[in-house]
């Protein structure tokens, strides 16, 4: 089966006043259809940058980008993106802040089929009372989740969260997990979850990719079957402490503060 997310061999340095910045060399990352990537890696090391590539909005200087088996030249309606700070339109109600891409994006759903869209995907994040509100008026937590529904309501193939829950507290960040699972179920995608936070990332991820230190390569890659509905109980396994332990060493090892030879 092929990828439907194919980074190959890619390099790429950022043009800078004091010279060419090397972020990424060597990076492979491959997702099936229907996966879930997690990307983790030291700060600064280019993981911002390998979601501008997927999306679109950047080319590398060597190596490829492929999506659905068409090679990524330029940005696509196909992929939906989460951030940290959720950026939602305060003039605009929750509804409306979710409704956004498809006023946008071409052949998008119109008038009353766009609102039935952006309900369906509030009432599965458990905001089908708070349509009407405004952004300023919801917790931190509902603010990220409204723009997890913004991110899906056009159906993209790709989601792309780049440490959308990192800003939370971390009851609000575990409630946000068992969102995520469950959206996942109900309105399928294809993901690449960014995050610093490797629970986060095991719980979350089929796939956990760690990048070495900028520029970054593709160091390390943890597979993780999944079958039973996700619980948080999974976390306090001691399948799940063994895979942590691992990652946190494979961290250290791109942090630098950890022998080479150990990388696997
Ligand atoms: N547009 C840009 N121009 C120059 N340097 C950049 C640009 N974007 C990011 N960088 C630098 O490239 C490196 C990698 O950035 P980024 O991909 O955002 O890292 P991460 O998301 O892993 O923290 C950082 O050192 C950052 O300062
Ligand atoms: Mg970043």
């Amino acid at each position: 089966m092929t990828a439907l997310i194919d980074i190959k061999g890619v390099r790429h340095a950022y043009a800078t006043a004091a010279g060419p910045l090397p972020v990424l060399d060597g990076l492979e990352v491959s997702v099936e259809e229907g996966g879930f990537c997690a990307v983790v890696g030291p700060s600064g090391c280019g993981k911002s940058t390998l979601t501008r590539l997927v999306a679109g909005l950047m080319h590398p200087d060597e190596g490829e980008v492929w999506l659905h088996g068409e090679r990524v030249r330029g940005p696509r309606s196909t992929v939906g993106m989460a951030f940290q700070n959720p950026v939602l339109l305060e003039w605009r109600s929750i509804l409306k802040n979710v409704m956004l891409p498809l006023e946008i994006v071409p052949n998008g759903l119109k008038g009353n089929a766009a609102k039935e869209r952006a309900r369906h995907l509030l009432s599965l994040v458990g905001l089908e009372d708070f349509e009407d509100k405004r952004p300023s008026e919801l917790s931190g937590g509902m603010r990220q989740r409204a723009s997890l529904c913004r991110a899906l309501v056009h159906q993209p193939e790709v989601l792309i969260l780049d440490e959308p829950f990192g800003a939370l507290d971390a009851f609000t960040r575990e409630d946000l997990w068992q969102t995520m699972h469950n959206l996942k179920e109900k309105e399928p995608f294809t993901g690449v979850l960014i995050t610093h936070d490797l629970r986060e990332a095991i719980f979350l991820g089929d796939q956990v990719v760690v990048l070495s230190g900028r520029p970054a390569r593709t160091q390390y890659v943890m597979n993780i079957a999944r079958s039973a509905p996700a619980d948080l109980e999974e976390l306090y396994t001691a399948e799940a402490a063994e895979r942590l332990n691992i990652l946190r060493h494979q961290i250290e090892i791109a942090q630098g503060r950890a022998p080479q030879e150990a990388a696997q």
